[in-house]
């Protein structure tokens, strides 16, 4: 579930890597000792190359296993960075994710508010909303009751 906002939404837009000890070959490019790499999560969950229609929602890029699953480049999308300096809360913040969604989600239905506007992201230093977002929550029992008096 992570993985969808995770890549259009990554709560670290980027950081960073400096080859210390040695002179690095990347693609056709020899980076010398002490070069800073700024590794921007951001732009690289919307490249097309890695993920066909970038702009768009699709939850079944993530399914695994399925004949018609998507290939996608497993560094495509590293929201929690990768290796020895990756996120040390990656468990604690996914299962903090996990929790809230399914507690929310098993009692409400979630819209987008209808007056709303699109929310644009900014960055301050981590991903932010510009503007707040505003939501409603539909009480799934409130609208079970409601469906079932109409019946
Ligand atoms: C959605 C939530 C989170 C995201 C997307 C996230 C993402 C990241 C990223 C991209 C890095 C840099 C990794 C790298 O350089 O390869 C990082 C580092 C780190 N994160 Fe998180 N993080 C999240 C939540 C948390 C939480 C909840 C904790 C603590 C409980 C935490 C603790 C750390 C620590 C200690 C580091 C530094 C690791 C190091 O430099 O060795 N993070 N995180």
């Amino acid at each position: 579930m992570h993985s969808l906002f995770s890549r259009l939404y990554p709560v670290v837009p980027g950081n960073a890597r400096i080859t210390a000890e040695n002179e690095i070959v990347v693609g056709d490019y020899l980076f010398p000792k002490k070069t800073l790499f700024h590794l921007c999560h951001y732009a690289v969950s919307y490249e097309e190359s890695n993920f066909p229609d970038p702009q768009t929602f699709l939850p079944q890029r993530w399914l695994r296993g399925g004949d018609d699953k998507i290939k996608q480049h497993p560094f495509g999308s590293v929201p929690f960075g990768f290796g020895i300096r990756a996120c040390l809360g990656r468990r604690v913040a996914e299962l903090e994710m996990y929790l809230l969604l399914s507690r929310v989600i098993k009692h409400y239905k979630i819209r987008p508010d209808p007056a709303g506007k699109t929310v644009k992201p900014i960055t301050r230093t981590l991903l932010c909303p510009a503007t707040p977002i505003n939501l409603q929550f539909l009480d799934r029992r409130a609208l079970q009751e409601e469906e079932r008096a109409t019946a």
